[in-house]
């Protein structure tokens, strides 16, 4: 049996590790042979289809980023989008495709799916919004980057004694944000799930100075005022119908600034959260991901996604991961609170 594997969607560690362990199990076991497809979708459209052997995912276990690079191409948004797919399957004899992305990679494997393509779908991301999955792969390594970044901005803000705000990623969802804060002992997080209110904010900020500790808020980047909107870097859509956030962070230094009379000032990590080595649970999970995901393609259950629940590696329908996002719930955030001020 042939199989192809892609990447899609913003990238995030733990990617390398899931195609090595696809190509050794799947080569070493069930004798399969590999190819790759550049760029997610994009290298389906086009035909960019690469050799992928043993040789090729040699060494790549800590490396971030992903080998076939990524794009956040959706084929339905291409004319003859679906035909084009199907072209470049045929013309390598790919009888079955391996999909590792995020809502929206995977959302178009849905589709192509339910239009008889043989795949089965393995979630990443470092948002971890991927539903039907208690994590994804490229979020504990996320989570400890900003740790360890707020861990640093707690030492120079209270230096200054000034607030230092943390803007993390988290688009429509607010898991980055809220583990790394609690992590990182923030006195305020901020997340997409739960309009805030910017004098209950600057209220737990003037109460941090008032015992004379600096306030770290941390907000994730999709974070809304009550009477607001997100900020958006620019009004740009991606192929998906995503626009790029960013923003919120100023915004907020500024606010806290003006109302408080302190002074405020801003953080964004970015990208940094995306790049470079994954954890070892990263490591651990995208490994156990791929290990399965080739175990599906062997049992020909197409349709389906790898997924973890407790701490066994399940299969779920893929159309039940995509239908939609996986959200902090509100128990879950009022926890935390006795932490807020
Ligand atoms: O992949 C998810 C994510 O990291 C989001 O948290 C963020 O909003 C987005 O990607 C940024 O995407 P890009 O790298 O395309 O700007």
């Amino acid at each position: 049996m042939r199989v192809g594997v892609l990447t899609g969607g913003g990238d995030c560690p733990g990617l390398n590790a899931v195609i090595r362990s696809i190509v050794r199990k799947g080569v070493q076991e069930y004798a399969f042979d590999f190819v790759g497809l550049r760029d997610g979708w994009l290298g389906a459209l086009k035909g960019h289809v690469v050799p992928l052997d043993i040789s090729s995912v040699r060494g790549i276990l800590p490396r971030g980023g992903t080998i076939l690079g990524s794009s956040r191409t959706n084929p339905f948004k291409h004319e003859d989008g679906l035909r084009r797919v199907r072209d470049t399957l045929s013309a390598h004899d790919v009888d079955a495709l391996i999909v590792i992305g995020g809502e929206d990679t995977l959302g178009a494997a849905t589709e192509l799916s339910r239009q008889g393509i043989n795949l089965v779908g393995v979630p990443k991301t470092i948002d971890n919004d991927v539903s039907g999955t208690d994590f994804t792969f490229g979020f504990d390594t996320a989570v400890g980057i900003a740790t360890e970044a707020i861990d640093r901005l707690h030492t120079t803000a209270e230096s200054h004694m000034r607030t230092l705000v943390v803007e993390v990623m988290g688009r429509h969802s607010g898991w980055i944000a809220i583990h790394a804060g609690v992590a990182g002992g923030a006195n305020a997080i901020l997340i997409p799930e739960r309009p805030f209110d910017i004098e209950q904010v600057c209220g737990w900020v003037r109460s941090r100075f008032k015992i004379n500790y600096a306030p770290i808020v941390v907000v994730a980047e999709g974070a809304v005022p009550h009477e607001g909107q997100m900020i958006l870097k620019d009004q740009t859509l991606d192929e998906f119908g995503h626009v790029r956030l960013s923003g919120i962070g100023e915004w907020l230094a500024q606010e806290i600034s003006e109302r408080t009379g302190t002074d405020a000032r801003t953080t964004v990590l970015g990208h940094i959260q995306r790049g470079g080595t994954p954890s070892a649970f990263d490591r651990w999970l995208a490994t156990r991901f791929g290990l399965h995901a080739v175990d599906a393609v062997k049992d020909g259950d197409f349709g389906t996604m790898v997924a973890l629940h407790g701490t066994d590696i399940v299969r779920v329908p893929l159309a039940d991961a995509t239908g939609k996002t996986k959200r902090v719930d509100r128990s879950l955030y009022d926890e935390f609170e006795v932490f807020f001020g």
